[in-house]
């Protein structure tokens, strides 16, 4: 039976850490479906298609990997497309209540899908999306945290931002 993993998150940005994560993910599934979490009530940098772009952009070298979004809950998500397990990343012990607790929850609404957690590789145990987007906002060097073809479309959502403030 071959193996599918969902790996969830809201990617904004997709970090180098979520790339690590993601290519060691696609040699342990058969199949690996990174799913954009588009949640209304968050206020992204990227929007959702800017998101699933980027994400997009920095899976395209991995044959097995696909790229979805979903709204509402990832559990349901997770069994409409016949998941055998989530897959997140673990930096710092700062990242397991809350995973822990999400893991709970998920594995409560479907018994059947498992989380597997990753360990980040130690050169991007300090990368998060939140810094991502401080350091852009900020005009500072990025663009050594994101997969290259990322950059841009940081780039760009920061100069709208700009715009729409009037800086
Ligand atoms: O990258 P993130 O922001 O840590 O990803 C969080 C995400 C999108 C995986 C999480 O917020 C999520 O699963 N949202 C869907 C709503 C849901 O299923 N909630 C119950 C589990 S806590």
């Amino acid at each position: 039976m071959p193996h599918l993993g969902v790996y969830p998150g809201s990617f904004d940005p997709p970090t180098l850490g979520h790339l690590d994560v993601v290519e060691r993910a696609a040699k342990l599934f058969d199949k690996l479906i990174v799913a954009v979490g588009i949640n209304r009530a968050k206020k992204p940098l990227l929007s959702p298609e800017q998101r699933i772009l980027a994400v997009q952009r920095s899976v395209e070298h991995l044959s097995n990997v696909e790229v979805a979004s979903f709204h509402g809950l990832l559990s349901s998500f997770a069994a409409s497309v016949g998941a055998d397990a989530i897959v997140r990343g673990l930096r710092a012990t700062a990242d397991f209540e809350y995973e822990f607790q999400m893991a709970m929850v998920n594995r409560k609404m479907q018994p059947n899908i498992e989380t597997v957690f990753f360990m980040t590789n130690w050169e991007h145990s300090y990368v998060s999306s939140s810094i991502v987007k401080e350091v852009a906002l900020l005009h500072g060097d990025f663009q050594s945290l994101v997969p290259p073809a990322v950059a841009p479309l940081i780039e760009q959502a920061v100069l709208e931002k700009g715009h729409r403030r009037g800086e």
